[in-house]
């Protein structure tokens, strides 16, 4: 495969994630923490990457500076997204997210069919090669891995996911559907939690901090136990109090991660370790 194929081989794994990520957004607004966490890993260290290496072989600075503007845009536009989706504005989150992707195509098209051609007549393939090379290393290196925004995200999507269900009291079916949903999300968030993040947390740490994850796994038996009532009896004034239980249960203990665990997590695992953590827990989450 030559480099200019390489290159669109990445482009298209990156550009068909996100928009089957964008498509998921749109049809479940609790499912935009998929799309988020995906942008800000793989798409912003991408745009990061070829600023300083592939757009610096081009010397028409007002076509580079195009080419930056519209990293810009959709780093802008991926803020948008984010506070549509923090504050629970469905209407601007659908219309953003499909400017977003408006952008993001425009954005790979110049970037396939003008700038690299342009780039091609100007060095060799060797030299392009390298250069790919030399991007995708960079990329990697811009990766933030955070895993703290990453758990962060999943715990919005559950929540809202509670909301919606507490939204759809009356309606069995749509309530039994949310509860579900809800029910799969939680116990893989956990799972992740006690079978990949606190593990490999645990290795990398002083025991002294470990008291923290002991609190946290405690927790989740009395979380989990919330769970075990069947879907099939939603809807029910019984289900609605167990649900009120839960959400109130959920937030202490998402803030307790979220304030304290998680950023000790984030500071205390090496890098390649939170590469690999965040990339399994994301790939797990997008399942459900
Ligand atoms: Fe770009
Ligand atoms: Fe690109
Ligand atoms: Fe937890
Ligand atoms: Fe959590």
């Amino acid at each position: 495969m030559g480099p200019l194929e390489k290159l669109h081989v990445h482009h298209e794994k990156l550009i068909n994630t996100i928009k089957s990520l964008a498509e998921r957004a749109k049809t479940n607004p609790a499912d935009t923490s998929l799309l988020l966490a995906y942008c800000n890993e793989y798409l912003v260290s991408h745009a990061e990457a070829e600023e300083v290496t592939l757009y610096t072989v081009e010397d028409d600075p007002n076509f580079v500076n195009n080419m930056i503007h519209e990293h810009k845009q959709v780093k802008h536009s991926l803020d948008v997204i984010d506070a549509a989706f923090s504050r629970g504005e469905a209407n601007t989150l659908v219309s953003e997210i499909n400017n977003f992707l408006t952008l993001l195509n425009k954005h790979f098209n110049e970037e396939e069919n003008t700038l690299m051609p342009r780039i091609s007549k100007k060095i060799s393939e060797q030299e392009l090669e390298a250069l790919i090379g030399e991007a995708h290393q960079i990329e990697a290196e811009k990766k933030k891995s955070d895993v703290w925004s990453l758990f962060e995200y999943d715990h919005k999507r559950i929540d809202l996911n509670l909301l919606q269900m507490k939204g759809s009291k009356g309606n069995n079916e749509k309530s039994s559907e949310y509860y579900s949903k809800m029910r799969t999300q939680l116990l893989n968030h956990i799972e992740l939690e006690e079978t990949v993040l606190f593990p490999a947390f645990a290795e990398h740490t002083t025991p002294d901090h470990m008291g923290p994850v002991n609190v946290m796994i405690q927790e989740h038996q009395v979380i989990t136990s919330y769970l075990s009532s069947p879907a099939d009896s939603q809807g029910t004034a019984k289900a609605f109090e167990v649900l009120q239980d839960l959400i109130g249960k959920l937030a202490v203990h998402n803030k307790k991660e979220e304030l304290i665990l998680y950023p000790m997590i984030n500071r205390e695992l090496p890098r390649a370790e939170k590469e690999r953590v965040f990339k399994e827990c994301l790939d797990k989450f997008m399942r459900v």
